[in-house]
């Protein structure tokens, strides 16, 4: 990748509801990383999603594509809300903000990685048991599939097409595999084989690209059984790759391994910058403004910057273990709240974050 290291260019989409308040957490602990690293980044915010709606009439305004192309990676808060929700087909929606910057910037794989925090391991709906050591990640296509195939709506008809070509899960399979080989060298490779073409295709190219890869273990799971086995016994999941809906839905189940939505960071990745980093949750409509929302996954995701897109892997991993250390002090907002520990807002865990850098 092209990195100009003089001059770091991040552009921040807070987006709606919580969006806001997350990324303003997140773009201060990216300034004290800057005076305690000696870094230095040029932070530029656009508009995106609703609030561009009401804004301009359009989820994803020009001004903020050509923005997020002119930098080096893109850090998004969150989009959507009940104010832009609509099944008119006519009308705009908040996400096709986000699903057409995914797919002009060319960001086919999404990376979102489960670990367990050890000191919220009681906050997860699953048994301690099951989940000790649970360490995943999920590789989801994020520019093709059922997302960007064929659509439309005719009267009392409405369809949507799962439409993939191989080069597309040969690059996703391909990214599957490096990561994999930089961990427990395993890609458990998720489709529905057993009635879908695309996903037969999809299993005959992971198979063919896994052929370079002699090393790693290819696991075919039926996506069925992937979201059981995933309740079952999480540990057998090194890699999980899949395609774009059944990424979207396993990604989702698998966060709830670690008790919270609120804790996890993801990357979407091209063949080139910008990246664009983003936590999983969404908007968050009903704690918006309220100094409640979590900010350490929009926080995690700044790690994640560090490391994929500058290569500043011990400064990602300060900003990791600023986060561990605040939660083993028991500092929790509302969502990972537990007995006997400190209820603290969003700003307040935002410093002590950064306090905990320093
Ligand atoms: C996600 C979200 C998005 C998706 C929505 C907001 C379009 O659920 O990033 O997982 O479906 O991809
Ligand atoms: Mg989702």
């Amino acid at each position: 990748m092209d990195k100009d290291k003089s001059a770091r260019k991040i552009t921040v989409l807070p987006g709606d509801g919580i969006g806001p308040e997350v990324t303003r957490e997140a773009v201060r602990v990216i300034k004290k990383t800057e005076s305690i690293f000696g870094l230095s980044f040029e932070i530029r915010e656009a508009a995106m999603g609703g609030n561009a709606i009401d804004a301009v009439g359009n989820p994803l305004p020009d001004e903020t594509l050509q923005a997020c192309r002119a930098g080096d990676a893109v850090l998004l808060g969150a989009i959507g809300g009940p104010k832009w929700d609509t099944t008119d087909p006519n009308k705009p929606r908040p996400e096709q903000g986000l699903l057409g910057l995914r797919k002009e910037l060319e960001l086919f794989a999404n990376i979102r990685p489960v670990k367990i925090f050890e000191p919220l391991i009681d906050a997860s709906a699953l048994k301690r048991e099951v989940i000790e050591g649970v360490d995943l990640v999920v590789v989801r296509e994020l520019t093709g599939g059922l997302y960007f195939g064929a659509s439309a709506r005719e009267g009392d008809r409405a369809y949507d097409t799962l439409d993939y070509q191989a080069f597309e899960v040969e690059r996703l399979m391909k990214v599957a595999f490096d990561l994999a080989g930089k961990r427990r060298r395993r890609v458990h490779s998720i489709d529905k084989a057993n009635v879908l073409e695309a996903s037969r295709l999809w299993r005959e190219v992971a198979i063919a690209t896994g052929e370079g890869y002699p090393d790693i273990e290819l696991i075919h799971q039926l996506v069925d059984n992937t979201a059981m086995q995933l309740i079952r016994d999480p540990r057998q999941f090194d890699v999980i790759a899949t395609g774009n809906m059944f990424g979207d839905i396993l990604s989702d189940e698998s966060s709830m391994i670690s008790g919270s939505l609120g804790m996890l960071a993801s990357a979407s990745l091209g063949e080139a910058d910008p990246a664009l980093y983003e936590p999983i949750h969404g908007s968050a409509p009903d704690i918006a403004g309220q100094d409640k929302a979590n900010p350490i996954a929009t926080i995690l995701s700044v790690a994640m910057m560090y490391r994929y897109s500058f290569d500043l892997a011990r400064a990602g991993e300060a900003v990791e273990a600023a986060v561990d250390g605040v939660l083993a002090s028991g500092y929790r907002t509302g969502d990972i709240m537990s007995e006997g520990c400190k209820l603290v807002g969003t700003q307040e865990m935002g410093d002590l974050i950064c306090g905990a850098l320093a």
